[in-house]
């Protein structure tokens, strides 16, 4: 079983030709909301990845943006732990979502910023806790050290990016990031093998958008290079990764297996409009892998290798 303890937000998209720039006004074109939240798109994913069972801790407001949420998880067979905030309006984002598939992406937290330590629902039973840092850090660093204490395996996705405390990276089992998350939290400027040098977390993920991604599962590096899809929107294509990945490993998947999946999840993420509603099932993700089998062929290994700077 997983508990994945996060924000949920309801996302406010509008799509334009680009992203505008500081005092820039781009006139977009149709306007949609989706369910989105860190916290609540990895649940999403987990549950999507299905054989394992999905928890999820999170607060909502008591308005009309708390509704399509709690349909979109209960849609996805998540169990909820619901704080009902009354004196704040549910999270929202806006993201501006570019014809390149990029977006901007900014939070308004509301109801996220009231999740407390108090509110860590029992760990009993549980396999594996996946936090990210959209909701009060107090809360986050107060989890997982429950959970360590707990004997519960903690995945940390570091997002959005912010230092971390010795005290929080030192109760992480395995530590989610991409590319400019690595370099905050490892407060490191080098190459990828130099920020991972830096941090003794015992398994760290690197997401690297077209690239694949690479890990340090202790002490051994992976590659795994990314799967071939036509994006049309990446917002959650990250989420969809990080919450793949820990129910892969939640199963008893080696890192390997696991990493290849997640990939393939979060490609198809981004050939869909919106967070939770581009969330692949595990059928259509086993398809894709099934369809690039040869994804890790010696020439895109060897790219990531360079790029990674693994001697
Ligand atoms: O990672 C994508 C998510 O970031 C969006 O769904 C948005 O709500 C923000 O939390």
């Amino acid at each position: 079983m997983i508990l994945v303890a996060g924000s949920a937000n309801l996302d406010f998209v509008v799509r334009a030709d680009h992203i505008p720039s500081p005092g820039e006004t781009v006139l977009g074109s149709d306007f949609q909301t989706f369910p989105g939240g860190k916290g609540a798109n990895q649940a999403v994913a987990c549950a999507r990845a299905g054989g394992v069972t999905t928890h999820m801790l999170l607060a909502l407001g008591e308005d009309a943006f708390a509704v399509p949420l709690e349909a979109s998880l209960q849609g996805a067979g998540v169990q909820m732990h619901t704080l009902r905030a009354p004196d704040h309006a549910t999270g929202v984002a806006f993201i501006c979502l570019s014809e390149a598939g990029e977006n901007a992406i900014t939070v308004a937290p509301g109801a996220n910023s009231c999740l407390r330590p108090e509110h860590l629902p029992p760990l009993d039973g549980f396999g594996h806790l996946l936090l990210q840092l959209e909701i009060p850090i107090e809360a986050v660093t107060a989890y997982a050290l429950a959970a360590r204490a707990a004997g519960v395996q903690v995945v940390l996705n570091a997002a959005p990016a912010r230092p971390l405390t010795p005290e929080l990276l030192g109760a992480v089992d395995i530590l989610l990031v991409n590319e400019g998350e690595l370099a905050t939290v490892s407060q490191c400027q080098g190459s990828i093998a130099d920020c991972l040098e830096r941090l003794q977390v015992p398994t760290v993920v690197v997401t690297l958008g077209s690239q694949g991604c690479c890990a340090r599962h202790l002490g051994v590096l992976h590659l795994q290079a990314a799967f071939a899809v036509q994006p049309l929107d990446t917002t959650g294509a990250g989420d969809t990764f990080c919450g793949a990945l820990s129910a892969a490993l939640s199963q008893g998947q080696s890192m390997a297996d696991a990493l290849r999946y997640a990939s393939a999840a979060g490609a198809l993420a981004c050939t869909r409009l919106g967070a939770q509603s581009s969330i692949p099932k595990a059928c259509e993700v086993l398809e894709l892998v099934h369809q690039q089998a040869d994804v890790n062929h010696a020439a895109a290994l060897s790219a990531l290798r360079t790029l990674c700077a693994f001697t």
